[in-house]
């Protein structure tokens, strides 16, 4: 039986043990952990009554700003390292297996369909990037007809779902699936860097934190494969200059992958360029279920 008065030193335990008939394990164990470090959090930080309401406020501007094209709280977790570590403890490294990161709020359920060798840069600016590569089993095995989602920012930084009037539409974003080699090749434009929004509460955090917002420039893609763990990844620019100081910690050393440059001429495809591209190429290796 907890003691009656309680004080900073007896509270912990005290509110632990109402758990003690909770019908399901795990959520009793979750719930102990959070009210442990909770507490030991607030013993350490020795919040004033202000400070705690502003928390309190944090967090309810937090959940107001959210809707069904802005989730605040994803970004709280992504750029306080959170979404990165459970990433991590979900998809431990595998050798050989590409390695996950973030999805980020720029997925979108509807994605064009593509076909193998369409230029998806839609009314994007920026310098022309042919893309391709293959996707495989860890076994080895090409994974044939295999789908997947790509969706990037433009030159300005901006994805198309952040300036829809300007768009007019799905811009920079595309659902393909691969070939019969598990190949894959289309056209699109080299993004660049850009800020998470930072015009809500995570802003205001990353401010008072002393903090840039931006991410190093990126490819995003989705691949999903029958008897494989789907795989949320991206490709990074190693010239970009916030490659070592993403705001969401999502790079990784063997997610970055050199852009070739070319003067106009016949690209890979035989298509005729006639201003300068670049091309990235980039093998994918996804888990097996279980
Ligand atoms: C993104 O890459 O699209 C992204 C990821 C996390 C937070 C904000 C943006
Ligand atoms: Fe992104």
């Amino acid at each position: 039986m907890a003691p009656r008065e309680l004080d900073e030193h007896n509270i912990t335990e005290a509110v632990i043990e109402r758990f003690a008939n909770a019908p399901d394990p795990r959520v009793k164990a979750v719930c102990t952990s959070l009210v442990k470090y909770l507490h030991d959090f607030v013993r350490e930080v020795r919040p004033t009554e202000e400070e705690w309401g502003f928390a309190i406020d944090f967090l309810t501007r937090t959940g107001k700003i959210c809707d069904g094209n802005r989730q605040e709280f994803i970004l709280l977790s992504d750029t306080l390292g959170v979404s990165t570590l459970v990433d991590s403890i979900n998809f431990p490294v595998q050798p050989g297996v590409t390695k996950s990161t973030v999805l980020g709020p720029f997925w979108t359920q509807e994605m064009p369909d593509q076909k193998l060798g369409d230029d998806i840069h839609g009314k994007m600016k920026g310098e022309p990037c042919y893309v391709f590569g293959s996707l495989k089993s860890s076994n080895g095995t090409p994974l044939a007809n295999a789908q997947f989602d790509v969706w990037h920012s433009d030159d300005d930084g901006f994805y198309d779902v952040q300036q829809m009037e300007k768009m007019g539409g799905p811009a920079g974003r595309g659902r393909f699936h691969t070939d019969k080699d598990g190949k894959f090749w289309f056209w699109t434009i080299k993004p660049t860097c850009y800020p998470v929004p930072t015009d809500g509460p995570v802003g205001e955090m990353l401010r008072g934190q002393g903090r840039h917002p931006m991410r190093p420039a990126h490819l995003h893609f989705i691949f999903y494969a029958d008897g494989h763990r789907k795989l949320v990844t991206h490709i990074f620019d190693p010239t970009d200059k916030y490659i070592d100081g993403d705001a969401v910690f999502g790079v990784k050393e063997s997610l970055i992958r050199e852009y070739k440059e070319h003067a106009p001429g016949a690209a890979p495809d035989g298509k005729k360029m006639d201003v300068p591209y670049a091309t990235i190429n980039y093998d994918f290796v996804m888990a097996k279920e279980g």
